[in-house]
């Protein structure tokens, strides 16, 4: 049994606590955040992922894993530390590492024996050298220890299926021993494992995320050539993805990527590479046409309610950045709901499970807790966010509430043929 501590229990820190002590080992969980921590040892999850609440509680019921507020009782007695905090964007675009320096501070501060740090957070390239020097320096005496980098790829919404059967696990040291013993610990997870330097690990993540929001801000331009030419994007994008080297994940199009990670992570990229002296062409179109998306959808919605949005009722069908979480960060319905507010609409919105969140980010918009007495009286519907139960409402139902048939579909859950027999004036992405 090895015992693992990891610093940070966002949506990265309590999944990758909660499944390395389902993997046998022992974990110790810690954040500043004290709340979160008293709540989590009540039982009580931070974030809405599906499956975690009955993983965290086996585990803690089994001795494997606890919860800490206290460095040292965190750091004693762990061959591994993950750093699992939040890198945010700062004011120029860059990641913030404020949140990483004092993790490796508080880390180095209480370590009293050999150490392994894992870089878990995405940070950027360099920092694994920069964690070695702050740990270097405020250690109260000469401890050996090794940063590795370990990036995370899981989703929020199937991160712990994620985590569990990873594509492959990427771990990035000069020290070979720190490398090959972070590699064993990921062994049960039975993926191919690269190991490389540091500077290439942490390349290796702000690309992927980099490449799948490409894939993304790609197939949305194909859309909008398919609406004009008279092209289905849902069945190209499946027609294109049979080819391996293509492949069909992560071709869905609509209002674009949004999250806590790909707007941040293109960006601090960006920022790289401009304080590098280049300028990313790609990435910076690929923001462009992202952003684009959100203003579009409001203003084909204006269009199809007769062009104003003035004194007008707009309910949105979801409002999280993707279904089955609760994490409101960048999600498309923040600007939506700004961008029609501005216009002069009122704003009504539905969220299965992130409602709670969305009420403090999105205070002019008035939530429901049932999406057809959010439709009564409303003069549009946009679907913000493919949730599956907006898949199965009763549609019949919802166009006898509205004041008018009118349903802009961001996500494509719908049959455009289907609605416009219903009678709806239906617009999808693409099709
Ligand atoms: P989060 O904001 O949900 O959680 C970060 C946690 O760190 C918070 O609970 C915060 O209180 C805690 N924290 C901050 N400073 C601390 C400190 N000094 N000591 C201990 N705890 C501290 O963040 P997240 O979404 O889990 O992301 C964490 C990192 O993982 C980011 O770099 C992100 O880019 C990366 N990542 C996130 C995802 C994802 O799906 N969310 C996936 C892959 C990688
Ligand atoms: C993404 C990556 O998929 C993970 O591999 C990575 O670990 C994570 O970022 C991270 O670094 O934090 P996540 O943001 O949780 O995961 O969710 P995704 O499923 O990737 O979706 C991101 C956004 O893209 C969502 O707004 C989603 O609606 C949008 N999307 C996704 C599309 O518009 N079309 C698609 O085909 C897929």
């Amino acid at each position: 049994m090895k015992q693992i501590c990891v610093i940070g229990v966002g949506y990265v820190g309590i999944v990758t606590g909660a499944c390395f002590a389902d993997l046998g080992n022992k974990v110790v969980a810690l954040d500043v955040n004290e709340k979160r921590v008293e709540n989590l040892k009540k039982g009580i999850m931070p974030i809405y992922e599906p499956g975690l609440d009955e993983l965290v509680k086996r585990n803690v019921k089994a001795g494997r894993l606890s919860f800490t507020t206290d460095y040292a009782e965190a750091v004693n007695g762990s061959e591994f530390a993950f750093i699992a905090v939040g890198t945010p964007s700062g004011v120029k675009g860059e990641a913030d590492l404020q949140y990483v320096a004092a993790a490796a501070k508080s880390i180095a501060e209480n370590m009293t024996e050999p150490l392994i740090i894992i870089n878990k957070s995405t940070v950027p390239i360099g920092t694994g050298d920069w964690v070695a020097d702050i740990v270097r320096r405020s250690q109260p005496k000469p401890i050996d220890f090794a940063v590795v980098s370990c990036p995370e790829f899981l989703r929020e919404g199937s991160a712990i299926g994620d985590f569990m059967q990873p594509h492959r696990t990427v771990i990035g040291s000069f020290d070979r021993d720190a490398a090959s013993k972070v590699a064993q610990l990921h062994l049960p997870l039975r993926a191919p494992i690269v190991i490389t330097d540091l500077r290439t690990a942490e390349m290796i993540k702000y690309a992927s995320n980099a490449f799948l929001a490409t894939k993304i801000s790609f197939i949305n331009e194909i859309a909008d050539i398919c609406e004009a030419l008279g092209a289905d994007v849902k069945e190209v994008a499946a027609g294109m993805g049979y080819d391996a080297r293509i492949g069909r994940h992560f071709l869905d199009a609509g209002l674009g990527w949004g999250g806590s990670c790909f707007p941040k992570d293109v960006l601090a990229l960006a920022y790289m590479a401009e304080e590098a002296g280049l300028e990313p062409r790609i990435l910076n179109t690929v923001m462009d046409v992202n952003y684009e998306r959100r203003k579009t959808a409001v203003s084909i919605t204006a269009e199809m309610i007769g062009g104003s949005l003035s004194g007008k009722t707009i309910g949105l069908l979801g409002l999280a950045f993707k279904p089955n979480t609760d994490d409101m960060r960048d999600a498309p319905s923040i600007d939506i709901a700004n961008e029609l507010n501005v216009a002069g609409a009122s704003v009504r919105g539905y969220d299965p499970v992130a409602m709670e969140v969305a009420r403090g980010i999105l205070p002019a918009v008035q939530m429901y807790t049932d999406p057809y007495e959010m439709a009564q009286g409303c003069d549009a519907l946009m679907v913000v966010t493919e949730w599956n139960e907006f898949k199965q409402l009763d549609l019949d139902k919802i166009k006898g509430l509205l004041n008018t048939p009118v349903i802009y579909d961001g996500r494509n859950i719908y049959d455009p043929a289907r609605m416009k027999d219903m009678g709806f004036k239906y617009r999808a992405i693409g099709r």
